[in-house]
């Protein structure tokens, strides 16, 4: 799925690289209510009372390749999925010896999250994309994303459930892609299977050189969703861009979140293809900290 719709160039000032670092507080009103430093052992695997692994190429009875093309084989080996004893956990996408691809794609346990009436839910996340680009990059598709709950255990009411993409990359390029889905597919309010998207491109140092923050904030007040990069807002939704039906329909429910590393799929295609005999195996997404803010009024 090509999701290229608004492009904005931006140099951005050095983030702090430190590691190890605690979930950040809320500030400006917002309270924490749920996340994963990743802080355990080195090689360990992710908090089971956290995260649930998606396995195979597909959710039972759901689309092949997990609807969007990709080819890995989604495991819960140490090898594709663990705690680095650095502060982060570590997704890694590992070429196999015949050619074949694994990788891991986890799942919050908790999947009650929501803005609350009149209110703001923020999410974000601390990652370093995976450190490799040009040819060596072909292919890679990492992202961090939420599907609306509903989803789960029915598998086949994509995209009306809802689909907040916070971030994705594909193919090592330094550019970060916030999208929502919604509606239906293909066509609809959503301009699916595109969705409603926008991006940002441009940071220094690189996504995939250095740790930056990925927010979405979910505004019931407003009636808006919101996508930062490293504070920076770079895209907007809001009630009016769609009907009242599937404005509805998409924000009656809470959310659960995703992180994984893809390889292939329509997406990485549409920007240049891969994977190739040239794509590096093993570089991992890092993942700091993921955290869940909730205020009270917008
Ligand atoms: C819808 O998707 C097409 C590509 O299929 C794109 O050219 C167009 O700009 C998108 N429209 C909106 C409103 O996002
Ligand atoms: C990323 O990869 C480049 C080239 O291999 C290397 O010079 C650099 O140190 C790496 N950066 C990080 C933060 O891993």
């Amino acid at each position: 799925m090509a999701r290229i719709l608004v492009t904005t160039s931006i140099i951005f000032t050095a983030l702090s690289t430190l590691v190890r670092a605690d979930i950040p507080t809320g500030t400006n009103g917002f309270s924490l209510v749920w996340g994963d430093d990743f802080n355990g052992g080195t090689n360990t695997a992710v908090n089971s009372n956290n995260w649930q692994f998606d396995l195979g190429t597909g959710y039972p009875g759901g689309a092949s390749n997990w609807g969007t093309g990709e080819l890995e084989i989604n495991t819960n080996d140490i090898e594709n999925c663990y705690q680095d004893g650095n502060g982060n956990l570590r997704i890694a996408p590992v070429r196999d010896s015949s050619g074949g691809w694994t990788s891991a794609r986890i799942e919050s346990v908790r999947d009650d999250f929501q803005a609350p009436p009149g209110g703001v839910m923020a999410i974000e996340a601390k990652i370093q994309l995976p450190n490799v680009s040009g040819d060596a990059a072909a292919g890679y598709f990492p992202a961090f994303w939420m599907l609306g709950t509903p989803f789960r255990n029915n598998y086949n009411n994509w995209p009306e459930v809802g689909e907040f993409d916070i971030m994705e990359n594909v193919n090592g390029i330094n550019k970060v892609f916030g999208t929502l889905h919604c509606g239906n597919s293909p066509g609809g309010n959503c301009n699916e299977s595109n969705g409603l998207g926008g991006s940002l491109e441009g940071a220094y140092p690189p996504l995939q050189e250095d740790y930056h923050i990925y927010r979405f904030e979910w505004d019931d007040g407003q009636q808006e969703l919101r996508w930062y990069l490293d504070g920076q807002q770079f895209w907007t939704v809001d009630a009016a861009t769609v009907t009242e039906q599937t404005w509805q329909d998409f924000t009656s429910h809470p959310y659960f979140i995703i992180l994984n590393v893809a390889i292939g799929g329509g997406f990485p295609s549409a920007l240049g293809g891969g994977p190739t005999d040239a794509t590096e195996s093993g570089a991992p997404m890092l993942v700091d900290y993921v955290a869940v803010y909730e205020k009270e009024e917008s």
